[in-house]
């Protein structure tokens, strides 16, 4: 296990042995290790004014987001022309899927266009891995049902690393509906694998039991160093909830005095998309010496670069 940065490597010696990012689940410490020490540097040409690097250049990505986003699709396009790639968005609204088109048949014609790389946000579990049996290039999962958003644990891993200087020993809670959490269920995946420690807290009925998670709250948070706020997804509920939003936010909502559980000094953070007064209050939400939630968001886009980086070495 490797969970500290390596310094020591030149960004062009880093490797993953992968030519698809499909779930942390198929990672190796040593792999995100890789990705994250990339994401550092990228980090940096990210902040840059003339941010345009020609590395991806004369390459297309085509991002196609068959289900809704803010956060991930913008900064897959961000990541991908920074690194001078032209992208080519693709929703569901205004594509041959609204006349029938079946899921394997759009596969079919994205691929036979020979994009450079692909990157798929797709309501069913394993629609990434189907994507990847289908399309000849790197494939990145953008997420797939309740089942992964690797990036998304990636660019929360490297909040943390950057923000503790390691991942190793950490005490990291996950809290609210962590059932039908892909972020969760790649978190759990990543911080196990780097040394962290896992606590998960919520309302049973949205608890898996393989979390082993607590409804309670206090119990929950002790010993956090972070604490991950999910917001319920409500359409991805088989049954109605018995509780109400309210109800929710007076058992579950994170608010300053709640975060008083967790260690001193404990930072919050949230994948999006945020419900202020549900499961997380807005003043610890705002709060620039507890909240990394826009931090998560920049470090995204530099996470995105390196993966995007390291997938197509093999291929420009
Ligand atoms: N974190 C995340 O996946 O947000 P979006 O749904 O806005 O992409």
């Amino acid at each position: 296990m490797n969970a500290q940065p390596q310094k020591k490597t030149a960004v062009s010696k880093l490797t993953i042995p992968h030519k698809h990012l499909l779930s942390v689940e198929n990672l190796a410490a040593d792999d995100i290790t890789a990705i994250l020490d990339l994401a550092e540097y990228y980090v940096v040409q990210n902040r840059r004014r003339s941010q345009t690097n020609a590395l991806l250049k004369g390459m297309v990505m085509v991002n196609m987001f068959l289900e809704n986003s803010t956060r991930t699709r913008l900064s897959f396009e961000m990541a991908a022309k920074r690194l001078g790639a032209d992208v080519i968005n693709m929703t569901t609204e205004g594509s041959s899927i609204k006349k029938g088109e079946s899921f394997i048949d759009t596969l079919k014609t994205v691929n036979a266009m020979r994009p450079d790389m692909f990157v798929i946000r797709h309501g069913e579990e394993g629609s990434a891995l189907a994507a990847s049996e289908l399309i000849e290039c790197p494939v990145l999962n953008a997420g797939d049902g309740t089942r992964e958003h690797p990036t998304q644990a990636l660019l929360d891993a490297l909040t943390l690393r950057r923000h503790f200087g390691k991942l190793e020993g950490l005490t990291v809670s996950i809290c609210g509906d962590v059932l039908h959490s892909r972020v969760a269920h790649s978190n759990l995946h990543l911080l196990k694998k780097m040394g962290a420690t896992v606590k998960c807290v919520g309302p049973a009925e949205l608890m898996p039991l393989s979390a082993g998670g607590t409804e309670d709250l206090k119990q929950g948070l002790q010993d956090a160093d972070a604490v991950m706020v999910l917001r319920i997804q409500k359409e991805r509920l088989q049954k109605e909830l018995s509780f109400t939003q309210d109800q929710y936010f007076k058992t579950f909502g994170l608010t300053a005095e709640r975060l008083g559980y967790a260690k001193d000094g404990a930072v919050v953070m949230h994948p999006g998309t945020m419900n202020r007064g549900v499961e997380i209050d807005a003043a610890i939400a705002d709060d620039p010496k507890r909240s990394l939630i826009t931090t998560q968001v920049e470090m995204g886009v530099a996470v995105r670069m390196a993966c995007l980086d390291l997938l197509t070495r093999s291929t420009r």
